[in-house]
């Protein structure tokens, strides 16, 4: 398989996907709740990966995929290619804000990333990755990224951390944010990987994410230099939900050693 003829193909989905996603506004949405009452679902989520689905089957009928929608494949083993696809990442975003929503796609051939992409879809704006060749933003090569200081970062977390819970000593957070210059928090896993990619955050942690959240940024991460772990600083697996963090390498290893304490 060539993997330039289906980065070709993967971006053209992509920006295809996307026209059809703004198109969308203009009729009425669907929204429904999934897991919990702030877990949100629309008809657009849905059409977005039904649309990918028919394509790639179409295009590589041997490949398999993995989507949040759970339209694709069950996938126990990641052996193969296998297209890691998040439709909309960002969904709340996506209903409350038309903005701020993203499609993330990430294509691993036996557990290894060949191909990742995050494409913000309302700043038009796609970050592209190839195993062993750099990363993109739009046409233009991202450097890799240099290594800075935790005391003047910009880290991507949910504040509530900082509030007693079951994941983490939230003392310890209480200490970093405290420590760092800033806090941000976007609502769209797959965009603040981006912005960590292209230098604009130096950090995102989060507690819970699946494979669809970061599948593609991994690919991106791991060719610009950004470390990627689980808040236990283990490889992730892709086959299950895991903590994730992802940073420049000094930060990344000042963070897990100084103040996160999984519980
Ligand atoms: C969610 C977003 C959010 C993150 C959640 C994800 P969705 O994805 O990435 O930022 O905090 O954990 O589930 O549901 O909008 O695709
Ligand atoms: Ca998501
Ligand atoms: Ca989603």
């Amino acid at each position: 398989m060539n993997i330039h003829v289906m980065d070709k193909f993967a971006k053209s989905l992509i920006k295809e996907a996307a026209g059809r996603i703004r198109s969308s506004f203009s009729s009425e949405l669907v929204v429904e709740s999934k897991s919990a009452a702030n877990d949100l679902v629309t008809n657009i989520d849905k059409e977005t990966e039904q649309f990918f689905i028919k394509q790639i089957k179409k295009e590589f009928p041997d490949q398999r995929i993995l989507g949040e929608e759970g339209f694709g494949d069950e996938i126990s083993h990641l052996n193969g290619y296998i297209w890691i696809l998040d439709p909309i990442d960002g969904t709340m975003n996506f209903i409350h804000q038309k903005k701020n929503f993203a499609i993330s796609l990430g294509i691993y051939k036996d557990g290894v990333g060949l191909l990742g992409y995050i494409y913000n879809v309302m700043d038009d704006d796609l970050i592209s990755a190839t195993l062993g060749e750099g990363a993109f933003f739009n046409d233009i090569r991202i450097p890799l990224l240099t290594d800075g200081l935790l005391g003047q970062a910009i880290i991507g977390i949910n504040t509530s951390w900082v509030l007693p819970n079951k994941y983490l000593e939230h003392e310890g957070i209480v200490k970093l944010l405290q420590k760092v210059r800033g806090t941000r928090s976007y609502g769209s896993a797959a965009i603040e990987i981006g912005y960590v990619v292209t230098g604009r955050l130096d950090a995102y942690m989060s507690m819970r994410l699946s494979p669809w959240d970061i599948a593609g940024g991994m690919v991106i991460a791991n060719e610009v230099g950004a470390i990627v772990t689980t808040l236990s600083n283990h490889p992730i697996n892709l086959l299950v939900q895991n903590t994730f963090i992802v940073a420049r390498p000094v930060v990344h290893s000042e963070i897990l050693d100084e103040y996160v304490r999984v519980k």
